[in-house]
């Protein structure tokens, strides 16, 4: 096949065979037509690098080899395969060894360019009749009848050796090179499209590089704006609070009558600014909450918090809203139940934030229950190993509007709410069940959320009855009492 036959990609200059060449198949290849004509056979790139080196397997070149010159005698083949005079013919050259057996060498050519050489050989020319006379020469080593009994016993290797005509052997030589400058041109063509991936890789890594370093920028900021925001938002709250309460404060004073008495409609508009401001309060004191979460980590006052005790009491706080709504709401805590390890008044506000969730996202008319029950660590969805550590699950369950599946996932991020138009029906911030999350997995607790058949959610909380060694450890607070975490 001729190159000119093929569009081919002009040769990278400095290309060498073994870059070309798989190795493995170059061999295999080589291999076959050595064995097929019991001959040797090399290949050498054009910097004289030897990629296939297949001895002969005469018993002649044994012999010979196997003499104390022999090294030097067999040494010749090197010669021969460095010799670069094939380059400058078109077709095969013929050398002969010391022994005077023959070598065919054929450059491999591809577009014109020298790659390297094809060395056939040795091989007995139908011609020789016996071993060439320099080999005799060749073989004086100091032991005369030694060297007498080597050239003897070549003689007679040689005399079994089967001869093959030049002409056969040029065939053998060209239908290897032929077979050669295909793998070549196969190999080239693979050579190109791996470069032409690697380029492709190399382009795409480059510009995931640059993607990362800008997006790792842009992290950077957002994190330095969420701290602004985070700072901005505690300071705000926190200069609000102080006026609100001296406006909850003094219209408590007002309601109690201690500025005179408040004619009917006075005492109701006073109740409503008390009412509004008690609501805003709530909702200062949430953006404060998830502003110091976000900011300085949460600091836990641990101790024995007995979690029926604590289920009453929201539940007698949270009697009277349920009632305006004519909500049942009832608390039913597990007969001894061992008291956790926990900040009281995180837990009463986890607690208060998922029973007020219940009511507010339940119609009129139906039932909240606060349960209490003796449970492990690894209790809900995929859990139940009896060996987990003991746990106390607090359930809040209710028959509301429940929450679309889709929408799930995303409850306990801050600022979420699932209607969150601006005519929505419920009022909110959307804080409540991050801070939930946030104070429940401080004290090294869970809590998570499912759906209740036929209408309405359960939102259970698992608070670990021991302390929890890693939240100290973590955080450098060997004292039990006080926790930090981040
Ligand atoms: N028991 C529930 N039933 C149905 N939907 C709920 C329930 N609890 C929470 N959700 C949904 O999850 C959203 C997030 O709740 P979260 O308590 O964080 O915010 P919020 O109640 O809207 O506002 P905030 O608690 O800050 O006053 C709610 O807006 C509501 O859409
Ligand atoms: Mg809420």
């Amino acid at each position: 096949m001729a190159d000119d036959e093929l569009e081919l990609e002009p040769l990278e200059p400095n290309i060498t065979l073994a870059e070309i060449l798989d190795q493995d198949s170059l061999q295999r290849v080589c291999m076959t037509f050595a064995r097929m004509h019991g001959t040797g056979l090399a290949v050498v790139d054009r910097h004289r690098q030897v990629l296939v080196d297949i001895p002969a397997q005469y018993p002649l070149c044994r012999r010979i080899s196997a003499h104390p010159a022999g090294s030097s005698i067999c040494g010749t083949f090197d010669a021969l395969i460095q010799s670069e005079e094939a380059n400058l013919v078109d077709g095969s050259i013929n050398k002969p060894c010391t022994c005077g057996l023959g070598y065919e060498i054929l450059a491999i050519r591809h577009q014109g360019m020298v790659l390297g050489r094809l060395v056939f050989g040795p091989y007995r020319d139908a011609g020789m009749s016996s071993l060439a006379p320099a080999l005799a020469e060749a073989l004086r080593s100091g032991d005369p009848e030694a060297d007498a009994a080597t050239l003897r016993g070549a003689e007679q290797d040689l005399q079994k050796m089967e001869s093959l005509p030049r002409e056969r052997a040029l065939q053998v030589v060209r239908s290897l090179g032929e077979v050669l400058s295909v793998i070549v041109q196969t190999g080239y063509a693979r050579h190109l499209t791996s470069q032409i991936h690697i380029a492709a890789i190399q382009d795409a890594y480059n510009e995931l590089t640059e993607k990362n370093r800008r997006l790792a920028d842009s992290v950077e900021k957002l994190k330095e704006l969420d701290k602004l925001k985070s700072n901005f938002l505690a300071t705000v709250s926190h200069e609000l609070r102080t006026p609100l309460t001296s406006v909850i404060g003094y219209s408590e004073m007002l309601l109690e009558g201690l500025a005179g008495e408040l004619s009917s409609d006075q005492r109701d508009y006073v109740q409503i600014i008390m009412e509004k401001g008690d609501q805003l309060l709530q909702i200062i004191n949430e953006v404060l909450d998830i502003s110091k979460i976000e900011t300085g980590g949460i600091q836990l006052a641990c101790e024995r918090v007995n979690l029926a005790e604590l289920m009453q009491q929201v539940g007698d706080a949270m009697r009277p809203p349920a009632r305006r709504k004519e909500i049942a709401l009832t608390v039913h805590p597990a007969e001894m139940l061992p008291p956790v390890w926990a900040d009281r008044t995180k837990a009463r506000q986890v607690l208060l934030n998922l029973v007020s969730n219940a009511i507010k996202f339940t119609p009129r008319g139906g039932t909240v229950e606060i349960r209490g029950e003796l449970s492990r660590m690894n209790a809900g969805p995929g859990g139940g190993d009896p060996l987990a550590p003991p746990a106390v699950a607090l359930k809040v369950l209710d028959t509301g509007i429940g929450i679309p599946e889709d929408a799930r996932p995303r409850v306990f991020e801050a600022f979420y709410q699932v209607d969150n138009t601006t005519t929505r029906e419920y009022g909110g911030t959307g804080l409540g069940l991050s801070i939930v999350k946030n104070f429940v997995e401080a004290h090294g607790g869970r809590v998570w959320m499912e759906a209740r058949e036929p209408a309405g959610t359960v939102f259970t909380v698992l608070f670990p009855v021991n302390p929890v060694q890693g939240v100290t450890a973590a955080h450098g607070r060997p004292s039990p009492r006080s926790q930090t975490v981040g």
